[in-house]
């Protein structure tokens, strides 16, 4: 099997910069499809932490490539720093790492009409990471953006650049009441940074048929997670691209057969960052004891996380949209200590029950958990390395989650290190067979 992807079951979070980093062991290509740096993802090594935001997570293999596919959108500068601060730490990462030119960049104006359109909507806010990624991507889609091939052609960039600044400067000041925006500042500082990836940039679509086709092993690094899909998630309380199998070969340029297989990161229970329905959210002194045993505080703005029960309603349709052929389940050692755990199998509505994940979830939320209790473990469960090595409530949970679900678990996650993953009982020790 030489391509899988790793796909966020939730709403983000759910600790699939470590899944990816422990896969990258075996890959040749590590290849990021959509977001930009509103991810997060925490690698831990050795001990070290290292927050990754737009450069994949295999950059610390020595033997992986990584790419920055082009549904990514980038900002130069923050790449810079990103690129700046791993050097820094002695990872070469300018021998790991490639840029599709196709990349839609972000620029300084696009986090300021973030910022100012998060303010405009006031109470109806989505509660973005301000990083400029949806005017970035509506950008694209006006066919107004700027991508990283077209600021290093100098005569067409200034074409470019001249076009747009026209317009958001327009909008800054007319709509906004802001200061506008310099234009020659910004087209020095973008062809300054884009020259210096420059050796860096490739046709990233042509790159990935080719190693896929030579039999190398590619993984595809999802970020954000399957909730928070523009189309599939709780709209509009989302972000602006195709988080899930379905955005890969856009995000790429990887035709969708050659997707061979898809795992689902999940958390033993939820979290969510901004804005949006979440009906297991616990507002108690559950919910937080979750947030402090999982230490959940947002990797890219800091911003304390939502908690609440596992969601069996949402995981299914994740599952289902995605097309997965198993799990990861991560963070199941912040669960031990609860007397009981709870787990949403079913929305109800006055007299109606789903199963199915409700399209109006979004815009009605008078639907209501319908809940299955477990009884809790008190065991810390960091040190197992096996499942037979869990108590067997936490074992009768994981069950009941693979049945709900129609998947296996492939791996059980008990804490951030590299070593702390182990095959589930249905799981496959080589996920690359
Ligand atoms: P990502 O965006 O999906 O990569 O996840 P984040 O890095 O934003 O958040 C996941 C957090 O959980 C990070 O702090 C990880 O170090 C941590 N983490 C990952 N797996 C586990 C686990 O199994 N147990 C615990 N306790 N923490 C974990
Ligand atoms: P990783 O890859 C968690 C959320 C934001 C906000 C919504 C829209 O680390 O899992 P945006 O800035 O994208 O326009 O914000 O999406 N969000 C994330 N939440 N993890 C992420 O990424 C996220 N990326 C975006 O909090 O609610
Ligand atoms: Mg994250």
């Amino acid at each position: 099997m030489p391509s899988t992807a790793i796909i966020g079951l939730q709403w983000g979070d759910e600790g699939k910069g470590k899944v990816i980093d422990c896969l990258a062991a075996e890959a040749d290509l590590v290849v990021r499809y959509a977001g930009g740096n509103n991810a997060g993802h925490t690698v831990v090594v050795d001990g070290e932490k290292y927050v990754l935001h737009l450069i994949p997570g295999g950059i610390l293999h020595d033997h992986a490539l990584n790419l920055i596919g082009r549904g990514v959108v980038v900002n130069l500068e923050h790449l810079a720093q990103e690129v700046d601060g791993l050097l820094s730490r002695g990872v070469p990462v300018l021998d790991r790492l490639r840029l599709d030119s196709r990349c839609h960049l972000i620029f300084p104006f696009h986090l300021h009409l973030d910022r100012l359109a998060e303010t405009w909507k006031g109470e109806g806010r989505i509660g973005t990471t301000g990083r400029g990624i949806g005017p970035a991507y509506a950008d694209r889609v006006a066919r107004t953006g700027i991508r990283l091939g077209d600021v290093l052609n100098e005569k067409h960039f200034e074409t470019r650049l001249q076009a747009a600044l026209a317009e958001k400067n327009a909008m800054i000041s007319k709509v906004y009441g802001q200061e506008p925006e310099s234009h020659d500042r910004l087209f020095e500082e973008s062809r300054a940074l884009a020259r210096r990836f420059q050796p860096l940039v490739v046709d990233g679509g042509e790159w990935v048929r080719e190693q896929y086709g030579q039999g190398k092993k590619v993984l595809f690094e999802g970020a954000q997670g399957s909730m928070l899909d523009l189309d599939a998630g709780t709209y509009p309380f989302v972000t602006s691209s195709w988080t899930g199998t379905w955005g890969i070969a856009g995000g790429t340029g990887m035709p969708p057969k050659h997707l061979d297989r898809a795992l689902g990161v999940a958390k033993a229970y939820c979290t969510r960052v901004g804005e949006g329905p979440m009906l297991t959210e616990l507002l108690d002194a559950t919910g937080e004891r979750l947030r402090k045993q999982g230490n959940e505080y947002g990797a890219t703005t800091g911003r304390p996380r939502r908690c609440g029960w596992f969601d069996a309603v949402a995981a299914r349709y994740a599952v289902e949209l995605n097309g997965l052929d198993g799990l990861v389940l991560s963070n199941l050692d912040v669960l031990s200590g609860f007397e009981e755990i709870r787990v949403a199998v079913a929305y109800r509505w006055e007299d109606r029950e789903t199963r199915s994940f409700p399209v109006e979830v979004g815009s009605d939320p008078a639907w209501e958990p319908v809940w299955k209790t477990f009884p809790g473990w008190q065991e810390d469960i960091t040190g197992a390395r096996s499942f037979s090595e869990l108590p067997s409530t936490t074992q009768d949970y994981l069950r009941f989650l693979e049945a709900e679900l129609h998947v296996p678990i492939q791996r059980v996650s008990v804490g951030p290190s590299r070593d702390q993953m182990f095959v589930g009982e249905n799981g496959q020790q080589d996920l690359w067979a």
